[in-house]
């Protein structure tokens, strides 16, 4: 019988070592709060048996105050690399169970490996967050790590798709990392979100409030708009990842990958004809329309509690990605305010980035009249998504069911910002401002000066909605392509995106844009 090399069996030891994490008492403690432990995650989150470890025995670094009293493998984080869906991802995954995942020189180092070599080989990266934030015992040094990690997903964004999903605290700083990234998953009642938290924030100015109020995942897909999903559980989050990773390609210079569809390229759905009511002031679901052009089952909505006035995800149609943008007339009557703009912008940008053509749909009376709206900046924020459209060199496909005043006519995806393909239904009613609007200015003196204002008033509405609050008007001077019965545009865009996938619009050489953040 021959005996087993001791070196080997030291190694083995090392492993099982490694495999403990903080240990049983905390694991045990992970699991009580409803919480998976670090490893537990990557394995539902990879596919089965693909996942490959990286410095599993890195420990902490040399600590001379003496505060870090256990050592432990791994220093609080998994990374590595595997598959999803049979492509390649490297991740990392906090472990709660030693010193509360907490962020200290020697892990920012291994997260800074694993984003090196996602960078280097063109595959997505995915922080898996469960921290307490900054190692304290390691002061400044877990905070030059931060820095570490927030120069990589700065450097990196528009390279490769970064997704942070939240399954615990993120407290402190370690909240911009994901603020960083192209997606933030939040998982409810166990992650939160915040700069400073409840006992600070106390201190500081005396408000009373708690974690989950403060910080949890209603409020982050919300109120602030900082995450894009909430979801129960920690296998929705993970399952969400594999799905949201589906409509992306790997890296900026891949197309997304396509899928078959089940659904007819061809299909009209006739029931779009009847869907905009005759009546302009009467609402309907654009979610609906989208529902009806696109793949079917295939719209991934972001933020869809967030600015619910507009309309943003990803979906296929005819077996390709698109990203889809739009108001929702039933909200708001589609108005476009600063939340709607920041959400249609960044989204704008993640698609662009990552060469997935957009498909806009456009039913707004325009931006939100208000001294809130102004005095919070709506030009500024109004102006990046004039950029966003502007910049964005991926094929673009406009369709106008029914208003597109004033402004919401020329930021929503306008001919002449460079959209390739630009459609109006029959309902659509594009003018500067909406009738009775434009009477009251055009026609002040000669509404005031007749016998019966009121009366006056609606027959120069009407008179001027139809001149100018129809598409043919558009039509005839060149400023939309094409009116198409609304069952078919899908497939209109499905032809007008196919003509496209070979688009070629270089931007002129730049350092970059100055975007009016
Ligand atoms: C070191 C920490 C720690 C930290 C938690 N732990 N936070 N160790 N540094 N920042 C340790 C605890 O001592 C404990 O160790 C274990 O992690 C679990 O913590 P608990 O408090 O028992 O868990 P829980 O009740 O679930 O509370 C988790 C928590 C809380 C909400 C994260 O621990 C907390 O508020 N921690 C401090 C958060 C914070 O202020 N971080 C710094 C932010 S400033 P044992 O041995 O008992 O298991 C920052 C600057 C970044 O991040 C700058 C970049 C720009």
């Amino acid at each position: 019988m021959t005996t087993e090399d001791p070196r080997i069996l030291e190694l083995r030891r090392m492993r099982a070592k490694a495999l403990e994490g903080g240990g049983a008492d905390r694991i045990k403690k992970q699991k009580a709060k409803g919480k998976q432990t670090a490893r537990e995650r990557i394995e539902l989150l990879l596919d089965p048996g693909t996942f490959n470890e990286i410095e599993p025995f890195i420990t902490h670094s040399e600590d001379e105050l003496n505060l870090l009293t256990e050592t432990y493998y791994g220093d609080g984080v998994v990374t590595g690399y595997g598959q999803i869906n049979g492509r390649t991802v490297y991740l990392y995954s906090q472990d709660f169970t030693i010193y509360g995942g907490t962020l200290s020189e020697m892990q920012s180092h291994k997260i800074c490996r694993v984003m090196d070599l996602a960078v280097r080989n063109g595959v997505p990266f995915i922080s898996l967050i469960d921290s307490g934030g900054a190692r304290i015992q390691e002061g400044v040094r877990s905070m030059g790590g931060y820095a570490e990690i927030f120069r990589r997903n700065a450097q990196y964004s528009g390279v490769i798709p970064q997704i942070a999903v939240m399954l615990g605290p993120c407290a402190g700083g370690a909240a911009y990392s994901p603020a960083l990234q192209d997606l933030v998953i939040m998982v409810e009642k166990t992650s939160f979100m915040f700069l400073t938290g409840p006992e600070v924030i106390k201190a500081v100015t005396g408000e009373v409030i708690d974690a989950e109020a403060l910080g949890g995942s209603d409020v982050h897909t919300s109120v602030s708009g900082v995450a894009h999903f909430s979801v129960k559980s920690e296998k929705d989050a993970l399952d969400l990842v594999r799905d949201f990773l589906s409509y992306l390609p790997s890296n900026n210079v891949e197309n997304p990958p396509y899928i078959k569809p089940t659904d007819d390229p061809a299909f009209m759905d006739d029931e779009l004809n009847s869907i905009v009511p005759i009546d302009p002031s009467e609402p309907y679901i654009m979610h609906d329309v989208i529902e009806k052009i696109v793949d079917q089952g295939s719209f991934l909505e972001f933020q869809a509690n967030w600015a619910r006035n507009a309309i943003v995800g990803l979906a296929r149609i005819g077996g390709y990605s698109v990203g889809v943008v739009g108001q929702e007339p039933a909200i708001m009557a589609g108005v476009i305010d600063i939340d709607a703009a920041d959400k249609m912008t960044r989204f704008v940008r993640m698609c662009d980035c990552f060469n997935i053509p957009l498909v806009t749909f456009v039913d707004s009376p325009g931006f939100l009249p208000g001294i809130a709206q102004e005095h919070g900046g709506i030009i500024r924020h109004g102006a990046k998504l004039l950029y966003a459209y502007s910049e964005a060199t991926v094929p673009k496909v406009c369709i106008i069911t029914r208003k597109a005043y004033g402004g919401a006519y020329v930021v929503m995806s306008s001919k002449y910002l460079g959209t390739d393909v630009t459609c109006a239904w029959p309902s659509a009613e594009i003018a500067v401002l909406g009738a009775e609007g434009a009477a009251n200015i055009l026609f002040k003196k000669q509404i005031e000066e007749a016998a019966d204002p009121a009366a006056e008033r609606a027959k120069l509405a009407s008179e001027y909605r139809e001149r100018f609050n129809n598409p043919f008007n558009a039509a005839s001077t060149g400023y939309v392509d094409d009116i198409i019965e609304p069952r078919e545009s899908r497939p209109k865009i499905i032809a007008s995106l196919s003509a496209l996938r070979d688009k070629y619009a270089p931007a002129p050489p730049r350092k970059h844009g100055n975007i009016p953040v």
